[in-house]
């Protein structure tokens, strides 16, 4: 898939894999994120030819100008830009253990910032018409929680649900010019996942699922790049769960 595709969140976890499989595919790929090192380190690990096709960006997603000049910088520098894919998120920093009566305005604005304004300053400055490319796909990581609430995780939960709110909307908006779409992740195993489970004792979101394990961030990388590439040509504004089966 010789596309050009911008990955936010691209220095970890899902991003990471799905910024790793467009460029095995052949794919030229504005690698994203908020932390310098971790790109650096990441991209230092990719073999040359990759390298080569990899065009690294320090980028804060709740920055609107730094989203704007991101995106800009990625056409300029490749020449086009036919789809982003948005993994930059975050869960906060007491998910699994604050009821929403425990949870902070700062923390509010946290989450909301990252999870709901970041979406809003990348498809802003995308969708307008003539920035991508004739056929263009965008593509958003909600979470199996953008359809079901979760106990003490009423901010996240509403993030994730105001998220898909806008993917559904813009994909309306935008129609056959660009095509925007939602995958909802269940349990996945990445750093941020990882880091949960260090933080709450049994950090179990979800009730055991029809296929019982973790996803893998490969798993959803793989959904992605369909959803980013002309074999999902036809596929507009859907909800599209990677999860076992949690959301059955
Ligand atoms: N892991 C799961 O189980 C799971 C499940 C459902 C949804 N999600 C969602 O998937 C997305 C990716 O999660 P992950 O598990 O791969 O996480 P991760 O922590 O491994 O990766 C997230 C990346 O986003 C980057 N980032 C954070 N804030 C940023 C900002 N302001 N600007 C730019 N980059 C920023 C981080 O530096 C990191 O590299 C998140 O939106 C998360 O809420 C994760």
């Amino acid at each position: 898939m010789s596309k050009v595709i911008l990955v936010t969140g691209a220095a970890s976890g899902m991003g990471l894999a799905t910024a790793k499989l467009l460029l095995e595919k052949g794919g030229r790929v504005a690698m994203c994120d908020i932390n310098q090192s971790g790109l650096q380190q990441v991209i230092s690990t990719l073999e040359t030819e990759q390298r080569s096709r990899a065009f690294p960006q320090v980028v804060d997603v709740r920055d609107p100008t730094a989203v704007r000049d991101s995106l800009e910088k990625a056409k300029s520098y490749f020449g086009t830009l036919d789809g982003i894919a948005n993994f930059a998120g975050t869960g906060g920093h007491g998910l699994g253990t604050e009821a929403i009566w425990e949870t902070s305005v700062e923390e509010y604005d946290f989450i909301l910032n990252l999870n709901v304004k970041g979406l809003f300053n990348i498809l802003k400055e995308s969708l307008r018409p003539g920035f991508l490319a004739p056929g263009a796909s965008v593509v958003h990581i909600g979470s199996i929680f953008s359809l079901q609430g979760f106990k003490n995780g009423a901010v996240f939960a509403a993030s994730k649900h105001a998220a898909l709110g806008m993917v559904r909307s813009a994909a309306k908006e935008t129609g056959d010019r660009v095509r925007v779409n939602c995958i909802l992740p269940g349990v996945i195993d990445t750093p941020m996942h990882r880091a949960n489970l260090a933080r709450v004792k049994g950090f179990t979101p979800t009730a055991p699922t029809p296929i019982p394990r973790m996803g893998s961030a490969e798993e959803v990388a793989e959904v992605t790049v369909f959803l980013l590439s002309d074999e999902s040509s036809f596929v507009t504004g859907v909800a599209w769960n990677v999860d076992g089966g949690a959301n059955a």
